[in-house]
């Protein structure tokens, strides 16, 4: 990725950084508690190294990002105020634009929004890694009229995602959990190229039981994808790769009682995570790993009793000497609520962009950042 100009290729092209407006477009889209505040600023404090780096050198920053999925209309729901606040304390000074959501130009991609948002700016930094996989009018606009740049943030998560991709070290381990597999397709047929196993936990393992002709209770499936996944198995199989799926499960009866199955669930049985065993299990696979990219929880970890799973492959990524890759997203959450954060070495900010990265090794954001020398000379270092 060489070729995507990077802040110092920026100050090369504008000169002397002192006075400009560099507009520099950020994910922002945190998490909120019922109270309407933040509930977790990883995302703003992600994009302080850029925010400093340009303020050190007496830019005038603006930030804009979206937040949330408004309508294209303003709603209170939606304001940036929380986000505005925060940044304040973390970075005075610096503006933070309405929510850029607000207005349908930004998902329409519409020319007379970008050019709204150019107006009065010297350049424009991409930070926005979450975001970067949508082509939207903030992301892919500003690049064609404006010198453009990446930001540390994005530089960051690019060098990381596509190192697990292009320079996988083995054994290379991904773990992969959440409720549907249709999400994760395109990646896991990615990702089976380049590893040597692929984990599976979360609902979707159901769907892979279902593949395999195991009974699975009354657990959430997607019969529209056992196909897919009997396919998944047979590929695997062909390519010398490994699929973990747990060995145990643990949910509540058709009588509501918590309790441990097997592979194969009774009748009315509902699985809400693996079980100790596959917990165990993973975590050896974890362990023995020279690199893991890990994305989806285990089970449903916010509720206590079915957190287990998850908590014990956090443990794992934490504990193992494995570099360590966690994509953005439930699986962030579930390493913050565990106070495991520090202990991988990368937690992406992103969630779908790391999953379209890791898929198609490049993104809308990116590609529109590339080609920004054609519109402004930009040289590419
Ligand atoms: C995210 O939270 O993954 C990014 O901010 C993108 O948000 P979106 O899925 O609403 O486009």
């Amino acid at each position: 990725m060489s070729e995507i100009p990077t802040l110092e290729d920026l100050e090369t092209q504008l000169g002397d950084l002192a006075g400009k407006r560099i507009l520099v477009r950020t994910d922002f889209n945190v998490p909120l508690g019922d109270d309407g505040q933040i509930a977790d600023d990883f995302r703003i404090r992600s994009a302080l190294p850029t925010i400093e780096w340009l303020t050190e050198r007496g830019a005038t920053v603006v930030t804009a990002s979206h937040l949330g999925r408004p309508k294209g209309a303003p709603d209170p729901k939606f304001s940036m105020d929380p986000v505005r606040s925060r940044l304040a304390e973390l970075a005075p000074g610096v503006e933070l634009l309405e929510n850029l959501r607000f207005d349908p130009g930004e998902t329409g991609n519409d020319p007379a929004f970008v050019a709204q948002l150019v107006e009065g700016i010297d350049g424009y930094v991409n930070d926005a890694f979450g975001a970067s996989h949508r082509a939207h009018a903030s992301i892919v606009g500003p690049p064609q009229f404006v010198p453009s740049a990446m930001g540390r943030l994005l530089q960051k998560e690019v060098e990381v995602l596509l190192g697990l991709r292009n320079k996988p070290r083995h054994p290379f381990v991904a773990v992969l959990g959440g409720a549907k597999i249709s999400d994760k397709l395109g990646v896991v047929e990615a990702l089976l190229e380049v590893v040597d196993s692929l984990v599976i936990g979360g609902a979707m393992c159901f769907t892979f039981f279902a593949a395999q002709g195991k009974p699975i209770g009354d657990s959430l499936f997607e019969p529209d994808q056992v196909d897919t996944c009997k396919r998944l198995l047979a590929e695997a199989t062909a390519k010398g790769k490994t699929i973990h799926l747990p060995e145990d499960i643990t949910g509540t009866t058709a009588d509501g009682e918590y309790a441990t199955f097997g592979t194969r669930l009774p009748d009315g049985a509902k699985g809400f995570d693996i079980g100790p065993g596959s917990a165990a299990a993973f975590t050896d696979v974890i362990m023995d790993a020279r690199m893991v990219f890990w994305n989806g929880p285990m089970g449903m970890f916010e509720d206590e009793r079915f957190a287990s799973g998850t908590r014990t492959v956090a443990q794992a990524m934490a504990d193992t000497k494995a570099f360590t890759v966690v994509g953005g997203g439930d699986s962030a959450a579930a390493l913050a609520q565990f106070k495991l954060d520090d202990e991988v070495d990368h937690v992406s900010t992103g969630g779908g962009a790391s999953l379209e990265l890791l898929e198609n090794g490049d993104l809308p954001g990116l590609e529109a950042l590339r080609n920004t020398d054609e519109h402004n000379g930009t040289k590419g270092s």
